[in-house]
């Protein structure tokens, strides 16, 4: 966990899709394989409940009613119904709420540092910017944001290999906590709607009978997780990655607002904070000269795939001018990140403020990285201001 990638080159090695017989599910490592993994329409996000069902009843359906896990024609009705909320120009939008957020984090560690101690760049900085700005476009109070990254955290866990029953309680429990409180939320909206996502999704109920109660709250509570998770480590991972390489940490620090676009790309493809998704075969299909049964699954290895030297010119080296950079951080295909444009416009303004108003910045003490694969990311990093 603390560096996969030489094990992931190794992989690449075999130039085809493998067997993985601890994960009983095929590996398909190199970019080419990984992003047909995501693009053939005879493998699908299946989601297999937990059993038994009667205690995973809400964290069951969090998962079967979300985009993220059904398929077409579910996924299309579902994915189309909030795709029109995150479009190019209504992300766009949001531009002066994500300034006027970034400013106020920065503020609030210009007054932690004066006396000259380190901050973190996890807790201070890149978990709370993405939070409150999924938490503005759904409507969600922010008196009630400390909720969120709690609960999220304890539903990915079950993401995990073989989580372990204490981490299986605690996603149950999220599940229920999370699912009971949206629930309320998007009634009290339909009494009261604001203009916000989550009224305009609460609207849709009253209105039509496009989606279920169920749905609406497994698509709210999808696009409150998703909003942030991936968009904390993205942001962690390639600070730290960054800071690590002094050519790379000058450039940041010296051209932020140049190099901005460039370099959140970089952030993406260099350390993937999302690291794998799987998919299951409804059909025997083939891929990568690999015969999958139906009922197989077969993972597509995000963090690989980026590092895919035959993709990218010295792929294992952090370059944060490098364009074009076609890393597939994102995902491909059908379920092809829905925030992606949000997310980037987010690191894109956060990025090089921060740099902007810490000039200076180094890590301050080795960071901590979290002990999952998945989701890759860091628990705290220290950073000293110089
Ligand atoms: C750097 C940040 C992010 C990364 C790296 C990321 C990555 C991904 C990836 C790889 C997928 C595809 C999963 C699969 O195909 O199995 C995905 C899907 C999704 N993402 Fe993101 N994401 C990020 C930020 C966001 C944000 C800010 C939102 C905002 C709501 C979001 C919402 C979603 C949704 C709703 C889906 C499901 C789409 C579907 O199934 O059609 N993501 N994301």
């Amino acid at each position: 966990m603390a560096n996969p990638y030489p094990l992931l080159k190794e992989m690449r090695q075999h130039g085809k899709p493998f067997w993985d017989d601890e994960l009983k599910m095929y590996l398909a490592p190199n970019h080419v394989d990984a992003n047909a993994v995501f693009r053939n329409k005879s493998l699908g996000r299946i989601y297999k409940p937990r059993t038994p069902e009667f205690e995973w009843g809400t964290f069951n359906w969090l998962h079967s009613d979300s985009i993220l896990d059904s398929e077409p024609p579910k996924h299309t009705r579902l994915r189309a119904l909030v795709a029109k909320a995150f479009n190019r120009q209504k992300i766009e939008g949001l531009r002066p709420d994500i300034e006027r957020i970034t400013t106020e984090l920065l503020d609030a560690i210009s007054e932690k540092v004066r006396n000259g101690s380190p901050f973190d760049l996890i807790a201070d900085f890149a978990e709370p910017l993405p939070v409150k700005v999924i938490a503005a476009l759904l409507g969600f109070p922010s008196s009630d944001e400390y909720l969120l990254r709690p609960w999220s955290q304890s539903i990915v866990k079950m993401y995990e290999v073989n989580p372990p029953l204490q981490h299986q309680e605690e996603a149950k429990q999220a599940a229920n906590e999370f699912a009971e409180y949206v629930r309320r939320l998007m009634e009290a909206r339909k009494l009261k709607p604001g203009s916000d996502l989550i009224s305009d999704l609460a609207a849709v109920e009253e209105n039509g009978e496009k989606l279920n109660a169920q749905e609406l709250i497994a698509t709210c509570v999808l696009l409150l997780n998703a909003g942030h998770e991936a968009s904390v480590n993205a942001f962690g991972n390639g600070m730290v990655s960054a800071l690590q390489r002094p050519d790379q940490a000058d450039l940041l620090l010296t051209r932020p607002q140049e190099i901005a676009i460039t370099a959140v790309e970089e952030f993406l493809r260099f350390d993937a904070p999302l690291q794998m998704f799987d998919r299951t075969a409804t059909e025997d299909t083939q891929l990568g000269g690999v015969e999958i049964k139906a009922g197989e699954k077969i993972a597509a290895l995000i963090g690989s795939a980026n590092r895919d030297e035959s993709v990218f010119e010295r792929a294992e080296e952090m370059d944060l001018t490098r364009d074009p950079n076609p890393h597939i951080g994102f995902g491909a295909g059908i379920h092809f990140c829905l925030g992606g444009p949000l997310a980037r416009l987010e690191m894109s303004i956060s990025l090089p403020a921060l740099c902007e108003r810490f000039p200076k910045m180094e890590l301050a003490s080795e960071p901590v990285r979290r002990p999952t694969f998945v989701l890759r990311g860091y628990e705290s990093v220290a950073i000293s201001t110089g």
